[in-house]
């Protein structure tokens, strides 16, 4: 599906984006100043996301294990002019980082897609060095459950037992379903404060009013854009490694 992501949203690279039609690092200011500051990040896609913290000053690192995604990002790269790696990988098992290696480490919308939540952000903690940064945008759990645009009410059968969406896209052959991993936020906070690191913010974007500027909308979006203003689609949980 990379190819219609990419064409269906539309994806600024001068912010960090959060969430469709939402506000963005530029508002949020979650990161803080990362000029000089070393960044990982992963599941990147086309890499959006790094070439706005390349632009700031960061030296980054983006790492994604899909060819065709990581084609967009090395395309990006050189129409924006911004410089960074770009590396093939799982970001469940980054194990082709030194530990201590990162001051941030971050994913807009990688982390529903991995089985292994808590290895993963165990991995992460031991990629940062003392004080710094893990950044988790995921789908919030209410976003698993079903709108019904007529009453603008979502049904939530069961807010504890969040489902596993197998995805309806056609599979290439040699390749399985598509799987997204809803959580629950105390899922989510827990694989952060198991690692052993701290919780100090935790977001839930709201969609700017219109003209206000979004790092991230697009076709595909504009669709749901009454249930975005009622239920949040993401949270974004920043962790420290104290
Ligand atoms: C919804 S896209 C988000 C991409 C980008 N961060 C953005 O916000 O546009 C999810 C990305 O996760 C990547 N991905 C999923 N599982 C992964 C894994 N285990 N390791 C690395 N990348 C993964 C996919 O290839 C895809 O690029």
């Amino acid at each position: 599906m990379s190819p219609s992501y990419q064409a269906d949203s539309d994806i600024s690279l001068d912010d960090v984006h959060y969430a469709p039609f939402a506000a963005g690092e530029r508002r949020y200011k979650l990161l803080g100043e990362v000029a000089g500051k070393r960044v990982l990040e992963l599941a990147c896609g086309a890499a959006q996301n790094s070439v706005a913290l390349s632009r700031w000053g960061a030296n980054v690192v983006a790492l994604d294990f899909s060819s065709r995604q990581l084609s967009h990002a090395l395309s990006l790269r050189r129409r924006s002019g911004t410089r960074f790696d770009l590396v093939a990988g799982d970001m469940e098992a980054p194990t082709m980082f030194r530990d201590e290696s990162f001051d941030i480490a971050l994913s807009s919308f990688g982390w529903e897609f991995i089985p292994d939540l808590r290895g993963c952000v165990a991995e992460c903690a031991r990629l940062l060095r003392p004080g710094g940064q893990l950044v988790m945008c995921t789908v919030h759990p209410l976003s698993a459950f079903d709108w019904h645009g007529a009453e603008r009410e979502l049904r939530v059968t069961s807010y504890f037992d969040p489902p596993v969406e197998i995805w309806e896209d056609p599979v290439p052959e040699g390749h399985s379903p598509g799987l997204t991993f809803f959580r629950t936020i105390e899922e989510l906070v827990g694989s952060i404060t198991d690692a052993g690191l701290m919780v100090d913010r935790l977001l839930e974007p709201y969609p700017a009013a219109d003209g206000e500027g979004s790092p991230y909308g697009g076709r595909y979006w504009g669709d749901h854009r009454d249930r975005l203003a009622r239920v949040p689609f993401a949270v974004v949980i920043s962790g420290r490694k104290v």
